[in-house]
């Protein structure tokens, strides 16, 4: 067999890897674009300005370039971690990517030149992103192949409501999570084994003013965070926590390169996200809770179980599984249930990233 051949089979094997549709993995999202076309910002028209103001000066246009230390650091880490790093970086060109193509679309539909312009600038920096981490894939002779990824995808529709509120927390807790290794790695350059996570100080900036444009939006839209709607923010809360939990338990050899606690790591970044997340939304989960931890560690030992009985196969596994997800399914109502912590709404939306 060929290099080349090798290399194409190495490609589609990691795109394969990131086409895969689960709970855990990045999806691809579909929503009513004229809907969010409608959207008006005349009501917090100053503060908009001002964040495009800050899209159009594009701080981070020429982060995205690599230095010579990439390409070289990829060929001696230990397989266990070479794999988990490897998924690490396919899951995360994914989720790059679908923010991509989602604001994409909803600037190609826009007729609203507000719309226009945010989801432009936001489609401009993830695709930054998702072809970074592309080329790190690429030297291990991997990488995804976006377009094919971009036509063979399965999307989810989300109304736009939705994806306000499932956008909004993955933005704020993106930043969350690379701005807490970088700093980490700040402290034990030692235990950085690859150049990718100097990169994430200045990166993760873009995804906290993306985070900040479904503030305003929201802000300007005070009927999304009322009523009923406040039973949905809830449910997303709880959801993209529990996942994030759930999945990077998956990746121990990663956590244990960096010399991070995974569970320590993961209720930090909550703290930060939900911190963020006051700016906007009138109450956060109550992280310190036992019960609540308790209910996330069940989702993850319940994860583990639902990993190896797929692994096992056949009739009796299957069953199994069945009931895995039915006690998941309990828990995550359980953990829907409990008390939250309310807080008054801050006198003023934005707020700097001082993290
Ligand atoms: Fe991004
Ligand atoms: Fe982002």
């Amino acid at each position: 067999m060929t290099a080349a051949i090798a290399a194409d089979i190495d490609l589609n094997h990691s795109t394969e890897r990131a086409k895969v549709s689960t709970v855990l993995t990045p999806n691809f999202y579909t929503t009513d674009y004229a809907a969010i076309d409608r959207m008006d910002v005349e009501p917090i028209r100053a503060e908009w300005d001002k964040l495009m103001a800050e899209f159009e000066a594009d701080a981070n246009s020429d982060h995205f370039d690599r230095d010579e230390g990439f390409g070289k650091a990829v060929t001696d880490l230990p397989p266990a971690l070479k794999a988990e790093f490897i998924e690490f970086l396919i899951s995360s060109c994914t989720s790059e990517f679908s923010g991509c193509v989602l604001y994409a679309e909803l600037k190609r539909r826009a007729k609203n030149p507000d719309m226009r312009d945010v989801f432009g600038y936001m489609a401009r920096d993830e695709s930054r992103h998702a072809n970074f981490l592309n080329q790190s894939l690429k030297d291990f002779g991997l990488g995804v192949d976006l377009n094919l990824l971009k036509r063979v995808k399965k999307y989810k529709y989300f109304a736009p409501k939705f994806i306000m509120y499932a956008t909004y927390l993955s933005e704020k807790i993106g930043y969350a999570r690379y701005i807490k290794i970088f700093r980490h790695l700040e402290k034990h350059p030692e235990r950085r084994f690859h150049p990718i996570f100097k990169w994430f100080e200045k990166w993760c900036n873009d995804e906290y003013r993306h985070g900040e444009a479904f503030a305003l939006l929201m802000h300007a839209h005070p009927e999304l965070l009322r009523g009923r709607n406040l039973l949905w923010i809830r449910f997303f809360l709880l959801a993209v926590y529990a996942t994030m939990y759930v999945r990077d338990h998956t990746r121990p050899e990663l956590y244990d390169a960096f010399g991070m606690d995974i569970t320590k790591y993961d209720y930090e970044v909550f703290e930060i996200t939900s911190a963020c997340a006051a700016q906007i939304f009138p109450f956060s989960l109550d992280i310190d809770n036992p019960a609540f931890r308790a209910g996330f560690e069940r989702l993850r030992l319940l994860g583990i179980a639902n990993e190896k009985a797929r692994e096992r196969g056949g009739v009796v596994s299957a069953l199994k599984r069945v009931g895995y997800g039915i006690a998941a399914a309990a828990t995550f109502a359980r953990l829907y249930t409990l008390p939250v912590v309310r807080h008054a709404k801050p006198a003023q939306v934005r707020m700097a990233p001082a993290w």
